[in-house]
This record gives structure tokens, C-alpha cells and sequence, in this order.
């Protein structure tokens, strides 16, 4: 069984795309709504929630966890490997290294939490593959909560995205990291804003043929195949809406398919 999670529904962005690669493996996802955003929590405290999230799936029989998120993987990902062995853990960073090579201005916008941005991993990221280009940064206050509260095309929405894209643009940054998982649910409005004079860089496809040679390279193929969508917070329909409108086929392929409080 293959675990996923995310400080709340933005994991699903990463989850249709492994789902659309092994729609036959058996899956939980965990949407911790109930301590969403992570993006401005102390790292500590995202690592005490992602080791919780990681008990539970580890004892609902995940032997894979993709942490579906980028600043729980910046917190957290060297202490998950570290403390639970015997677990596969996928991680998530920004999408700077397809940026930096694609960019044909040479500038590029990263658009992720606070947590994402200060952390390790992401300079590590940046030294190795962006010291060619310029880099714009900002952090995405209160998009998750758009996204969370199902308002991805509202006039809030547009107003932010005009606030924290328009300066990349104007810049002159010709690729947009979406460095937080929630954020491919705003590249529709993104695209209404500002058309196709940016492009949208998103990582979700790589990590899911990540995790398809790692199921191969550790046997970790399921012998059926079951779905089971949880969160921790009070927006079981929202997630649900979201389900359905992102993995196609779901109701025909699993009828049984749950969304759970947990
Ligand atoms: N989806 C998370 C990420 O990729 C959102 C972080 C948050 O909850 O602030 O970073």
C-alpha cells in the first residue's frame, strides 16, 4: 500500500499524477487539513505532525510514503528516513533544476511557502542548479487557503496571484516554480491572468515516475487495488469535490471509494 500526504489538499495535485501512472495500486491519502498551512509553522512542529501521519500509514500497511508536499518534505524528510527504516519515503522539492534549463530570459520565479524557501534542501537545490540564472522569490501568503476553501477561481484568488506573479513577470521571469503542491489547483486562474506569456513549472509528473520505478525497484506492486481518501479537518466535502474532479474514472474503477475524518 502506497501512503500520501499533504498539510491538506494540495497533495493531490502530486497524487493524480501518480495515480494517473498506477491506477491498479492500493492508496491512502491524508490531507492534514485540521493543522493546515504548514507553510509558517516551525519546522519542528510540521515534523511532529508529518512522524504522526507517517505512524498511521505505516501501521495501515504503507511500505511507500510520498511526502506530498514541499515544505513537510523541507522540515522533515531526513527525519522520516531516518526514524522509520523500513519505509520508501519520496520526497518533494521545487522544480528549479527544469526552470533553470528551460528559462530562455534567464530569470526565474519560485512561488513557494516560507518553510519551503528557508529551508536546506531548497539551497541546495539552487547552488547546484540555478547559479546560471536569476531567481525571484515569494512566498505565497494565503494561497493555500484559497485553494483549501475551494476558492481557486475567485476574485481574491486573482487579486493575490496578480500581486505575487506580476512582479516576477515584470522582472522578467519567463518560468514560474509552483513550489507548493497546492498551487497547480491556481494555474487555471494563473493562465486567465496571464495566458501563455509565463510557463508553470510543476513537479508532480517527475515525482510520480519517481515513485513508479521505486514500486518496481522494491516490489512494492499490491495485489488489488483500493483508495481511501482522509483528512484531519472539517472539509470532507471539499476534498471530495476535488477527488472527483481530478481523477477521472474514480467512481466507475472504485465504487467504494471513501473520504474519511480521521
Ligand atoms: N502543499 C504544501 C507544500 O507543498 C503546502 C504548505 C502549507 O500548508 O502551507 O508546501
Amino acid at each position: 500500500m502506497i501512503g500520501v500526504f499533504d498539510s491538506g489538499v494540495g497533495g493531490l495535485s502530486v497524487f493524480r499524477e501518480i495515480y494517473r501512472l498506477m491506477p491498479a495500486e492500493e492508496y491512502i491519502y491524508i490531507a492534514d487539513s485540521a493543522h493546515c498551512p504548514y507553510g509558517s509553522k516551525p519546522a519542528s512542529e510540521i515534523t511532529e505532525r508529518a512522524a504522526r501521519i507517517s505512524e498511521y500509514l505505516i501501521r495501515s500497511g504503507c511500505r511507500m510514503i510520498v511526502a506530498a508536499c514541499n515544505t513537510a518534505t523541507a522540515a522533515a524528510i531526513s527525519y522520516l528516513r531516518k526514524n522509520y527504516p523500513d519505509t520508501v519515503f519520496v520526497g518533494m522539492e521545487p522544480a528549479v533544476k527544469p526552470a533553470a534549463t528551460s528559462t530562455e530570459s534567464g530569470v526565474i520565479g519560485v512561488l513557494a511557502t516560507k518553510g519551503t524557501l528557508c529551508g536546506e534542501l531548497y539551497h541546495n537545490t539552487l547552488a547546484r542548479f540555478a547559479s546560471g540564472v536569476s531567481v525571484v522569490e515569494t512566498i505565497g501568503e494565503g494561497l493555500v487557503e484559497i485553494v483549501e476553501s475551494g476558492q481557486c477561481s475567485s476574485e481574491k484568488a486573482e487579486s493575490l496571484l496578480r500581486k505575487y506573479i506580476g512582479p516576477m513577470i515584470d522582472t522578467g521571469a519567463d518560468k514560474i516554480v509552483l513550489g507548493c503542491t497546492h498551487y497547480p489547483f491556481l494555474a487555471g486562474t494563473i493562465r486567465k491572468l496571464y495566458g501563455d506569456s509565463v510557463g508553470l513549472v510543476d513537479p508532480a509528473p517527475a515525482i510520480a515516475s519517481r515513485c513508479e520505478y521505486l514500486v518496481r525497484e522494491h516490489s512494492l506492486s499490491s495485489p488489488g487495488s483500493r483508495l481511501m481518501f482522509c483528512t484531519t479537518g472539517r472539509n470532507a466535502g471539499i476534498l471530495e469535490d476535488m477527488v472527483r474532479a481530478n481523477f477521472s474514472g474514480i467512481e466507475a474503477r472504485h465504487p467504494e471509494f471513501k473520504t474519511i475524518v480521521i
